[in-house]
């Protein structure tokens, strides 16, 4: 006997869709919502999960890695650390250097992500990712202290993509590097921190000028831009126009968008208002996550029979 709605007595309707490419669909869709609530709590990392995935996409194509396990891996890169959730805001948001017991508490999160998606049923599709993304070529990384081609292909694209954005990004205790530095990090350390083929494709792209659109951007065509009180970034959606109100979500402070400016990039112009708690709640960019899963989605599971 199904279960009956404890109210009305009828049976409910179904969760998730009987058809089970738009489910796969849905259940992607509401995990990608998760990572992005995550993400938001650090006001200083915004369209990082965007940036690891497109950076982790190209990667990938450029690798010759198959379609579909492409797209498997661009979702991984956006999940990749969904375990932040479970470090502390006082470690997560920390300014100054980290002890070792507070960068110990951070390195529980992969182990953290991956017992998240325990039993969720499409958790084999990014496991590998959220579970061993910090771990490097040379055995030092973790959890597992993996090595070479033993730690699977997915994470070390998602581990590069992440270490790449980490390194361009501005954070509060230091200015992100200009590209052609970090990707001189990354040459230095071919075999080392990084997988040494997927590392030169990865250098290669960007002596292409493929990453410049990636770099400092959290959509097509958005780049980022900072709050001018707190210097975190503010995070402009695709879909907002002119006249549209915005909040920084770390200090409160108020902008309102503006065109007009020679580029054509919407600018943020501060109001003096300070947000609402209802204006400062985290909100996931949910057209951003749709257009993710129709680009992404159905390719990752072009294969698989609708059963
Ligand atoms: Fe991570």
């Amino acid at each position: 006997m199904g279960l009956m709605d404890f109210f009305t007595g009828r049976a409910p309707a179904p969760f998730a869709s009987p058809d089970p490419a738009i489910a796969r669909e849905q259940m992607l869709a509401s995990l990608l919502v998760m990572a992005w609530v995550v993400e938001a709590r650090d006001p200083y990392t915004g369209g990082h999960l965007w940036r690891v995935s497109r950076y982790a996409a190209l990667l990938c194509e450029r690798s010759g890695i198959a379609m579909q396990q492409c797209a498997r891996i661009a979702i991984g890169g956006f999940l990749h650390d969904l375990g932040k959730v479970g470090i502390p805001d006082a470690i997560l948001r920390k300014a100054d250097k980290l002890t070792d017991a507070e960068y110990a508490v951070i390195k529980t999160h992969p182990e953290v992500g991956a017992r998240m998606l325990a039993g969720h049923p499409l958790a084999e599709l990014v496991r590998d990712a959220v579970l061993l993304h910090h771990e490097t070529p040379d055995g030092r990384g973790y959890p597992g202290g993996m090595a070479g081609t033993d730690i699977p292909v997915s994470a070390r694209v998602v581990g590069l993509s992440d270490a790449f954005d980490a390194m361009t990004s501005t954070r509060p205790y230091r200015v992100g590097m200009p590209v052609g530095q970090a990707l001189e990090v990354i040459e230095s350390q071919l075999g080392r921190q990084f997988d040494d083929t997927l590392g030169r494709h990865f250098l290669a792209l960007g002596q292409e000028g493929l990453l410049d659109h990636i770099a400092g951007h959290s959509d097509d065509g958005i780049p980022l831009q900072r709050c001018l009180m707190c210097d975190s970034t503010l995070v402009i959606r695709r879909e907002q126009r002119a006249g549209d109100a915005l909040f920084c979500r770390n200090c409160g402070g108020g902008y309102r968008l503006e065109s007009g400016h020679e580029d054509e990039v919407l600018k943020a112009v501060p109001t003096g208002a300070l947000g609402s708690a209802a204006d400062l709640q985290p909100v996931a960019d949910t057209e951003l996550i749709q257009r993710f899963v129709r680009d992404t989605v159905r390719e990752a599971f072009a294969t698989t029979p609708a059963v």
